[in-house]
């Protein structure tokens, strides 16, 4: 029996999905513990190229149950959209998906205001997909709930109230038009009628899972640095992608987890704003995006490239109590001559001892690099560690032991097959 939570070790986008995916083999229930439709987890499986947002990426395996956490914030137009278009591939959705009653829901002001937010003076670099504004209302104990849409009185009641509000600052404050209440109350009424047959008691269900001796993977969204207590504030998301929100987005027990996951890119990627040590911001850059194909799964937009940061992964792997990585998309540098990574950072002249999540130091140090010999060689068809070019190997070995970090997988390649494990590193 495992309880295993997945987490992105860096900026997101560290193949989360793919891993998931393959991982699913061995786990009979799957579930997303936080975020929204803001993630991007992208699963090829032969030609097929498949981009989850809100449904955990397990849903891929006929076999295995999929459950949306309390955690979540769930964009009921997201996920309607994404059940169709899975079960357009024959994806059998009902009886294998499960949601929290007690996540909240994304309302179409949350996105009109992740908007103007974004075009006010602190620009983040959302995704817009009304994460942030959701959360805010969550805390202040505003938010409508899954479990609302089971009683339409109180719902229509709760929109009415919210709307109110809103509408007096969309006015107001942001001189835009305001939002037809009426039309939102006929629209998440109907809602109704489509998620109701997915609401469960999640914590009840897991926990009975886990007591029956079942594996469960917890996927989560974005990644450790993004998150809104220990990631690069304020340019982070609004919630905790860090293990410790695995319980909280779920109702697990922290003593029921048994082992922490971390995905790890063999470089470093960024979405949106914020310090960003080891961006390259010249032609190596350009070129690891080209070769990593690095383009956003949920917008589209080009990612931030820079060289592995191990100061980074470390501080990642400290915070998640990481027991072992899954290193991806190894392959990307295959092209290089020289590799370099990021051991530490000097700040003001001086080596820092711990990782600065705080702006002004983040934005002002300077990393600390060793260059590597690259491999020169295609290495998308080894299927295991000693198939690797030995100068792949060193990379590997320098890296891990820079990060403090144990490697148990290695993948060179976005498909299924493109994985191994490894006990070597
Ligand atoms: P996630 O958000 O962490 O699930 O990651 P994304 O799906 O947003 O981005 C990862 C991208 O890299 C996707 O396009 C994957 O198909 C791709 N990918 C995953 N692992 C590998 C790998 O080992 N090599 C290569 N070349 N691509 C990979
Ligand atoms: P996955 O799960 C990478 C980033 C956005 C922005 C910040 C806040 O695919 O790894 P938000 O819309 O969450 O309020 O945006 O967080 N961001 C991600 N970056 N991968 C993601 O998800 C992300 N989800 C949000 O780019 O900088
Ligand atoms: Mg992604």
């Amino acid at each position: 029996m495992r309880v295993t939570v997945l987490v992105g070790s860096q900026w997101g986008d560290e193949g989360k999905g793919k891993i998931v995916d393959l991982l699913s083999e061995k786990f009979e229930v799957v579930v997303r513990y936080q975020g929204g439709a803001n993630a991007g987890h992208t699963v090829e499986i032969g030609s097929k190229k498949y981009v989850l947002h809100l449904i955990p990426s397990g849903i891929l395996r006929d076999d295995v149950i999929c459950v949306i956490g309390n955690g979540v914030v769930i964009d009921p137009v997201a996920l309607l959209d994404e059940i169709a278009l899975l079960e357009s591939h024959g994806i059998t959705i009902k009886g294998r998906l499960f949601i929290s009653h007690n996540a909240h829901l994304i309302m179409p002001y949350h996105k009109l205001l992740d908007s103007i937010s974004e075009s006010g003076k602190t620009k983040i670099g959302t995704t817009g997909r009304g994460i942030g504004p959701c959360y805010i209302d969550k805390y202040a104990r505003k938010g409508i709930k899954i479990i609302d849409l089971l009683y339409p009185k109180i719902l229509e009641e709760k929109i009415r109230q919210n709307l109110e509000e809103k509408n007096l600052l969309l006015r107001n404050i942001y001189n835009v038009e305001e939002l037809d209440v009426e039309k939102i109350i006929t629209q998440y009424l109907e809602f109704d009628k489509q998620i109701d047959v997915y609401i469960k008691d999640v914590p009840a269900y897991l926990n009975q899972a886990i007591e029956e001796g079942k594996s469960v993977l917890l996927e989560g969204a974005q990644g450790a640095l993004l998150d809104v207590d220990h990631g690069t504030y304020p340019f982070v998301t609004s919630s905790n992608p860090t293990s410790g929100g695995a319980c909280t987005g779920t109702g697990i027990p922290p003593n029921k987890v048994t082992d922490v996951l971390g995905i790890v890119k063999a470089y470093t990627t960024r979405v949106g704003e914020g310090p960003f040590p080891t961006e390259l911001l010249d032609a190596e850059g350009e070129e690891l995006r080209r070769q990593g194909n690095e383009f956003g799964a949920t917008t589209g937009r080009p990612r931030r490239c820079g060289w592995f940061d191990a100061f980074l992964v470390r501080y990642s792997a400290l915070i998640n109590g990481i027991s072992s990585v899954a290193i991806t998309k190894l392959d990307v540098l295959s092209m290089f001559d020289e590799i370099k990574v990021c051991t530490g950072y000097e700040f003001e002249g001086k080596l820092l001892k711990s990782f600065p999540t705080d702006f002004q130091k983040l934005s002002a140090v300077k990393p600390v690099y060793v260059t590597l010999p690259g491999w020169k060689e295609d290495i998308s068809h080894c299927l295991t560690f000693d198939q690797l070019p030995e100068n792949a190997k060193k990379y590997l070995k320098y890296i891990s032991d820079a990060a403090g970090i144990k490697v148990s997988i290695i993948s060179v390649g976005p498909k299924r097959e493109s994985t191994f494990f490894t006990d070597v590193l």
